[in-house]
């Protein structure tokens, strides 16, 4: 049986690689400025909204938004990554007083209301669900659980790895033959999701579950394309201002390695 990707074995790694890199930059950027143009108060006075982050891993981006006065749950079926965020939690809190805002479920995000304690806080005002999509046994199974989560009238944040990005990143290598969009499979042991998203699939499966868009973002549109990756570097700003404003546009945001989806539930 395929089971969903626990990443106890990839904590330090995922730091390193994501947070560590400008790769992380990017998408902190992306979804910062998703929310203050449509979710403004997340960023200036969250007093009692009740913020879900499912698949949470280290909680960056959740943790700095707890700072701004919202409840945090933070779950996650990896124990080591929720140990990253507590650690993390615990460097915000000096300024903040996040200690006593945020809690803890370790285990399956599809099991939070056997819990008792993770029951009684929901149903929550935003769900963060960013790039644990991909790594589901059953995608498809995700969207009703979200319902469930959130009250109506609330907000969704979900981002995932994007079919058409990998894709296209494997044409450019020639993979002629080892890749297919429409056959995909992962190979053992590579740390490629194992169910790259279609973005217009998933937003049918939204619309179908009641939520409706109102903002849709690419994460690193060509970032991961430029073909020596020391030019990554070699202009950080001119690389996000680009990287922000071709996140909106057509076609190119539905050709970036992740997706932003924020949705209401209505
Ligand atoms: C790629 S990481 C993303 C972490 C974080 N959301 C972020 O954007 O940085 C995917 C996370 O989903 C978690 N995960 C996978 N399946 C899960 C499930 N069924 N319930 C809860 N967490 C799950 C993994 O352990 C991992 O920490």
């Amino acid at each position: 049986m395929v089971s969903d990707r626990n990443f106890d074995d990839l904590a330090q790694r995922f730091e390193r690689n994501v947070y560590g890199s400008l790769k992380g930059k990017i998408r902190l950027r992306i979804l910062e400025r998703d929310f203050k143009a449509h979710i403004p108060e997340y960023f200036h006075d969250s007093r009692h909204k009740r913020v879900l982050d499912l698949g949470a891993g280290h909680a960056h981006f959740s943790l700095n938004l707890a700072t701004h006065g919202c409840y945090l749950l933070l779950n996650d079926i990896s124990s080591a990554m929720l140990e990253q965020a507590r650690v993390l939690m615990q460097q915000l809190d000096a300024q903040s007083g996040l200690i006593e805002r945020v809690s803890f479920a370790h285990g399956p995000l599809q099991g939070l209301q056997q819990d008792a304690s993770s029951a009684a806080f929901l149903p929550a005002d935003l769900i963060i669900c960013h790039a644990v999509l991909e790594w589901l046994a059953e995608p498809e199974v995700l969207f009703s659980y979200l319902r469930d989560y959130l009250k109506p009238g609330g907000y969704l944040s979900l981002s995932f790895y994007n079919i058409n990005g990998l894709a296209f990143k494997n044409l450019l290598r020639t993979n002629y033959r080892k890749f297919d969009i429409d056959s995909f499979k992962p190979s053992r042991g590579s740390l490629t999701p194992t169910h790259p998203q279609d973005p217009m699939k998933v937003l049918n499966l939204l619309q179908a579950h009641d939520f409706s868009l109102i903002a849709k973002s690419g994460i690193r549109v060509f970032h991961d394309y430029i073909l020596d990756p020391a030019h990554r570097e070699r202009d950080v700003e001119g690389l996000l201002d680009k990287e922000l404003a071709y996140s909106k546009r057509e076609p190119f945001w539905q050709m970036a390695r992740y997706i932003h989806y924020l949705c209401r539930y209505d």
